[in-house]
């Protein structure tokens, strides 16, 4: 069964990346995926498998160090991961951003991480390169090895 890849995406980088990864997981022994796109319409839905969560870090204000954050447009994600008993199903949180944005390069994701207590399994810029799709498909292929 492929595993669902939960994600929101606001300017098309990180919808961009999970089409070359499941591009590249279809021709590749291994793990399968399934893209789930989440937006501001999307009900809350029960996850009743393991999946992945692929967080872009949108921030207006606050630096996440001494004055906290605002997040902005990817709340819906987190909505919909602390439904009900989603957060029991996600097993692993992929960030992405821009490092320009240094300290609160993939912020997001490591505040999701910490929030649903599951482990940063990677991250990457913006559309990521074709070395990042093949080192975050072995990071999730091991996450759900060391899982199952
Ligand atoms: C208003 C705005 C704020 C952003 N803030 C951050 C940030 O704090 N940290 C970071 O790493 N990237 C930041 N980014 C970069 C985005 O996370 C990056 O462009 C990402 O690839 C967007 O993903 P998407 O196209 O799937 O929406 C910001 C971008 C915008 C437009």
């Amino acid at each position: 069964m492929a595993t669902r890849l939960l994600y929101i995406s606001q300017s098309g980088n990180t919808r961009a990346f999970i089409q070359k990864l499941i591009a590249y997981a279809d021709t590749h022994p291994g793990p399968t995926f399934e893209a789930v796109e989440i937006n501001d319409l999307t009900p809350d839905n029960h996850e009743t498998s393991d999946y992945f969560a692929f967080v872009p870090t949108y921030l207006d204000g606050g630096n996440g160090i001494d004055n906290g954050v605002k997040e902005i447009l990817t709340n819906a994600l987190a909505d919909y991961l602390a439904y009900g008993n989603n957060p029991r199903h996600l097993i692993g949180v992929v960030g992405s951003g821009n490092k320009n944005f240094n300290a609160q390069y993939v912020l997001t994701a490591k505040r999701y991480a910490q929030m649903f207590d599951a482990p940063l399994v990677g991250d990457f810029e913006l559309r990521g390169t074709a070395t990042d799709v093949v080192r975050i498909y072995d990071a999730l292929s091991q996450t759900l090895a060391a899982t199952n």
